[in-house]
């Protein structure tokens, strides 16, 4: 193991609780991860301490959570190696940062006729905004074919790009197969045919070094609530020549450097894009998670990854009667994150989930918010699925392994 799972268990409370009357075994981290206390307590000792909004009061608690929000920002970019702060724009999640791309890039660069190029393993996220999108401007939304239901088909990735698209949005992880997507090749192509590129990083970010700058693209995404820190914030990592060019989504206080009866001027990036009151508390949190993440160092994130994938992998190939969607063992862990959705042959989805309910492990069944690519899969478009984070253990595993003999010895007799 490249990293201590025992010590990093201990920072984590839920990790301790009971599910069903069973030691909780979270195996849902794709779904929303687990918090340590270095995050909680960051966020308690911002409303016991120094709550107060940012931008705005004259005063020291004031003053210092504007610096601790001002700091948030300025790691994330580092994390994310995004240069200057000022490309940190600050959304709710990975979500709302597509559409505000789709929403603002999209609403002032997007024309009729335009092709728009996502793939057939997107989450409803990098889906639906450019459906709304090319509604509205009556565009062409196109899709990138898969190769044996797990890789980007890069033969009909580069047919498509002859169409010219304006914009190629992808995931750089994809959260049902776990497919890492050789997103600087996909990237560099793109852009060598002109087309701006979003990159989905909301389940590479958490798990892997992450580094914008080598993959070249103009926009990326990313949620907080997926890498420790709370929910409610997540990030557009733009190219400041891109956000300096887009118009405001929303109006409001901050946004602004003056407003006159007609007309407004709008404020320096990144603040343009930040209307209102932000969530303040979110982004001190992340700044913990980050520092959290950062202590451990996300090389070893990624190496533990692999190492616990692996063994679920091999667990599971050791029974018959379960199917692995996305890379398996033959593909090598290159190319495979810690998510695992998987079937157990004749046992619907939810009965699986259920029968690890009941045994206290949490796991997501259903079609994952990518209906397109699960229903190709199984025809009743749901799986369940497993992931991982930096606190599961190989025991872990093997309670799931367990479940699913269960599962099978109960729904087999019936
Ligand atoms: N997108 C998250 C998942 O895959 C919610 O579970």
């Amino acid at each position: 193991m490249k990293i201590d799972v025992e010590q990093i268990r201990k920072d984590f409370p839920i990790l301790k609780k009971k599910m069903n009357g069973k030691p909780l075994d979270y195996l849902d981290s794709a779904a929303t991860a687990q918090k340590p206390r270095q995050v909680i307590n960051a966020v308690t000792r911002y409303y016991k301490t120094y709550n107060a909004n940012i931008h705005r009061g004259i005063y020291a608690i004031s003053e210092r959570a504007t610096e601790e929000y001002q700091e948030s920002k300025e790691m994330l970019a580092k994390f994310i190696n995004g240069g200057d702060y000022k490309n940190i724009v600050y959304v709710r999640n990975t979500t709302e940062a597509i559409n505000l791309v789709a929403l603002t890039w999209g609403e002032q660069n997007i024309k009729e006729g335009d092709h728009i190029l996502i793939s057939k393993m997107e989450h409803h996220s990098n889906i639906v905004p450019w459906q709304l999108l090319a509604r509205k401007k009556k565009a062409i939304l196109d899709y990138i074919e898969l190769k044996d239901e797990k890789f980007i088909d890069m033969d009909d990735y580069k047919e498509k790009l002859k169409n010219n698209p304006k914009i190629v949005s992808i995931t750089h992880v994809s959260n049902v197969l776990g497919t890492i997507n050789d997103i600087r090749y996909i990237t560099r192509l793109a852009k060598e045919n002109g087309a701006v590129v979003l990159v989905d990083g909301a389940q590479s970010t958490p798990h892997m070094p992450v580094n914008v700058g080598e993959i070249g693209c103009d926009f990326f995404a990313l949620s907080g609530h997926k890498m420790l820190a709370p929910a409610g914030i997540g990030a557009l990592y733009g190219r400041t020549e891109l956000l300096d060019g887009m118009e405001p989504l929303f109006g409001g206080g901050d946004m602004i450097r003056a407003v006159y009866l007609q007309h407004s001027v709008w404020n320096d990036l990144p603040w343009k894009f930040e209307a209102g009151t932000q969530n303040i508390e979110a982004a001190i949190g992340l700044k913990a998670a980050i520092k959290y993440l950062n202590k451990i160092g996300m090389n070893n994130v990624r190496e533990h990854e692999k190492e616990i994938t692996e063994y679920a992998l091999k667990r599971l190939k050791e029974i018959g009667y379960v199917d692995v969607f996305g890379p398996n063992l033959d593909d090598g862990m290159e190319k495979k994150s810690g998510v695992i959705a998987f079937n157990v042959k004749g046992i619907h989805a939810h009965d699986v989930a259920a029968v690890f309910d009941s045994e206290g492990i949490a796991i997501r069944s259903g079609h994952h918010c990518a209906m397109p690519l699960v229903t190709g899969l199984l025809q009743e478009g749901a799986v369940p699925r497993m992931s991982f984070y930096i606190y599961n253990n190989e025991q872990d595993v093997d309670r799931a392994i367990d479940a699913i003999e269960k599962a099978h010895r109960m729904f087999s007799r019936s």
